[in-house]
């Protein structure tokens, strides 16, 4: 692991981390397994966590022996008719669905000199940030139309350092995904998970919600 006085930067996944929207996409997704008569499982819910539309979409099918069943056009209707019924959602948002302890945790980190990007596989990211009146924390945001690999590649992390001209060794990621944790690792940065601490056993350091995570605390743990 890095030493603490080595970052200079932080790169955020959102769902989940910053907000509780992986509530939401879960939600939506449930709908379109119960449609085409997946299995929903706890497992699968978890496994769905920072995967992109389409994949998370492939999964699903996956689960209930599907896969061949559906024609492109066919897998592209379910995955807008998810997306419309998430964005019902996200309308909905408002400034309180900010997860706990984060918004004085973005305000320490900038007002302490960090630099701060996003990499979220959620082509929503900016309409999300917009609801929760947290875009001017992040200028930088990692487009994931460019993308040629999902996490938990590292492709999307070494994009979010290379967006505020850092190396990889000089950011902490934060996700609440196993193939989001998997993915910063890949792209040797340091990791945090929040959340369950067997899903997210290869973090760097983990934490168990939200509220936890603080300067100091992240600094006790990299000392
Ligand atoms: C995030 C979420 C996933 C979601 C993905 C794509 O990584 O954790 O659950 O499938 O973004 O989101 P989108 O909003 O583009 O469908
Ligand atoms: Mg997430």
């Amino acid at each position: 692991m890095a030493k603490f006085s080595d970052i200079k930067g932080f790169v955020f996944d959102l769902d989940g981390v910053i907000t509780d929207t992986s509530v939401f996409h879960s939600q939506a997704w449930h709908q379109v397994a119960d449609k085409v008569g997946a299995p929903w499982s706890k497992e699968l819910e978890d496994g769905l966590k920072g995967i992109s539309r389409m994949d998370s979409l492939e999964m699903i099918l996956k689960a209930g022996n599907l896969s061949d069943q559906y024609t492109e056009d066919q897998k592209i209707a379910l995955a807008t008719e998810k997306n419309t019924n998430y964005l019902k959602l996200v309308d909905q948002m408002t400034p309180d669905n900010i997860l706990p302890g984060i918004k004085d945790f973005l305000d320490d980190i900038q007002s302490h000199g960090y630099l701060l990007s996003l990499a979220s596989a959620s082509k929503n990211a900016p309409k999300v940030l917009e609801k929760l009146q947290l875009t001017t924390y992040f200028p930088k945001i990692v487009d994931p139309k460019t993308l040629s690999k999902g996490k938990p590649d590292p492709e999307i992390y070494l994009k979010g350092a290379e967006l505020i001209n850092l190396k990889p060794e000089q950011c902490i990621g934060v996700e609440d995904a196993g193939a989001g944790v998997e993915s910063i690792n890949a792209a040797g940065e340091t990791s945090i998970g929040i959340g369950d601490k067997q899903i997210l056993k290869d973090a760097d350091i983990n934490f168990e919600d939200t509220g936890e995570m603080t300067l100091t605390n992240i600094q006790k743990q990299m000392a």
